[in-house]
C-alpha cells in the first residue's frame, strides 16, 4: 500500500508517512471540534444531533488537516489535493493549463547501461511539467544510447578534450535548454565551468551511503566489493547535489538496505538497483518543482 501511495502522490516513502500522520491528525482534531462545538450548541435530539455533526466534520475537515499540515512542512501537498478534490465535486477554479509552460527539460549524463535513465523517461513520460530532453554519454557503444534511440531521445556523444580543456559543452546544453542535469551512472569528473554553470542544478546518485565509499575510483562494483570486505551490516544509496569534488555535494536523501552474510557484491548490487529505482526520479521530481517554483 505504502509504495502506491507513493507512486500515486508521487512523493518520497518518508513523506507518504508524514501525510498520513497529517491525515490522522487532522482528521482526530476535527471529530473533537466538532464534538466540543455540538456541546456548545446544547442539542440533546440525536435527529438534528447526528446530522448536524456530519456536517459540521465535512466542512472542518479541510481547515484542520490544512491547520495541522502547516508544522508538518506537508502546506503545499494539501492544498494542491484539497483543490483536486474541491474540483472532482465541482467545485473552485479550474486548472490552468500546463500547455503553455515550457517544461523543464532534463538531461541525463550516463556512461554504462542506463537503467537509472530508463526509470527516468519512464517517470516523467507523461509528466506535465518535466521531460527528460537529452542523453548525454561519453562512451560509444553504451546500453544507455540503444535506450535514446528507442526512446528517440536527442543523444549528445562528448568527447573528453571538449569536456575537460574546452567550454564544457555548456553551450551545447544550453543550446538545448536544459534546465537540470541528473547524473546516473556517468563516470567522468565534472570540469568547473559545468558544476558552476548548473550549480544547485545537477544532482547524482552514489551506490553507497556517503561520505563512506565515495570519491575517485569508487564507482559501479568496486564501491560494492569494497562494503562486502568491510563486512558492513547494511549498504544504501546517496542522491546528492554535485560540487566539483567527486561525490561530496549535499547529500539530499539516503535510502539504506541490509546486507546479509551470504550477500556478495553482485547480489548486493542488485539490491542498490532496485532502491534506485524506486527512489531516484521521485526525488528529482521534488527537487525539480522546488525549483520550477522559484523560477
Ligand atoms: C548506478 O548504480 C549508480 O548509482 C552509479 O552508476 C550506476 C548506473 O547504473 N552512479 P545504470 O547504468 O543506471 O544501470
Amino acid at each position: 500500500m505504502f509504495q502506491r501511495l507513493q507512486q500515486k502522490w508521487k512523493v518520497s516513502a518518508w513523506r507518504v508517512l508524514i501525510i498520513l500522520i497529517t491525515f490522522a491528525t487532522g482528521g482526530s482534531l476535527c471529530g473533537y471540534l466538532g464534538r466540543q462545538i455540538l456541546a456548545w450548541l446544547d442539542i440533546e435530539q440525536n435527529l438534528i444531533r447526528i446530522p448536524l455533526y456530519i456536517i459540521i466534520v465535512t466542512l472542518l475537515w479541510p481547515l484542520c488537516v490544512l491547520l495541522i499540515s502547516i508544522p508538518l512542512g506537508q502546506f503545499g501537498f494539501f492544498t494542491r489535493y484539497l483543490a483536486r478534490m474541491g474540483r472532482r465535486m465541482g467545485i473552485g477554479p479550474k486548472p490552468t493549463s500546463n500547455t503553455d509552460v515550457a517544461p523543464f527539460r532534463l538531461a541525463v549524463f550516463a556512461s554504462g547501461a542506463g537503467s537509472n535513465a530508463q526509470q527516468l523517461i519512464n517517470h516523467f513520460r507523461h509528466h506535465p511539467t518535466i521531460k527528460v530532453g537529452l542523453i548525454v554519454c561519453n562512451k560509444p557503444g553504451a546500453g544507455v544510447l540503444n535506450i535514446a534511440q528507442t526512446e528517440k531521445i536527442p543523444v549528445l556523444l562528448i568527447e573528453k578534450e571538449t569536456f575537460f580543456r574546452g567550454n564544457g559543452y555548456v553551450d551545447e546544453l544550453k543550446a538545448e535548454q536544459i534546465d537540470f542535469i541528473v547524473l546516473a551512472g556517468f563516470l567522468w569528473k565534472l570540469p568547473a565551468v559545468l558544476v558552476k554553470a548548473y550549480s544547485g542544478r545537477m544532482v547524482n546518485i552514489h551506490p553507497a551511503l556517503l561520505p563512506n565509499y565515495g570519491g575517485k575510483g569508487m564507482y559501479g562494483m568496486f564501491v560494492h566489493a569494497a562494503v562486502i570486505a568491510a563486512k558492513e551490516k547494511e549498504s544504501g544509496i546517496s542522491i546528492h547535489f554535485v560540487d566539483e569534488v567527486y561525490d561530496h555535494g549535499a547529500v539530499i536523501f539516503q535510502a539504506t538496505c541490509p546486507i546479509g552474510p551470504k550477500d556478495t557484491a553482485e547480489s548486493l548490487a542488485q539490491k542498490i538497483h532496485a532502491l534506485e529505482h524506486a527512489h531516484y526520479p521521485h526525488v528529482i521530481e521534488e527537487v525539480v518543482t522546488k525549483l520550477q517554483k522559484t523560477r
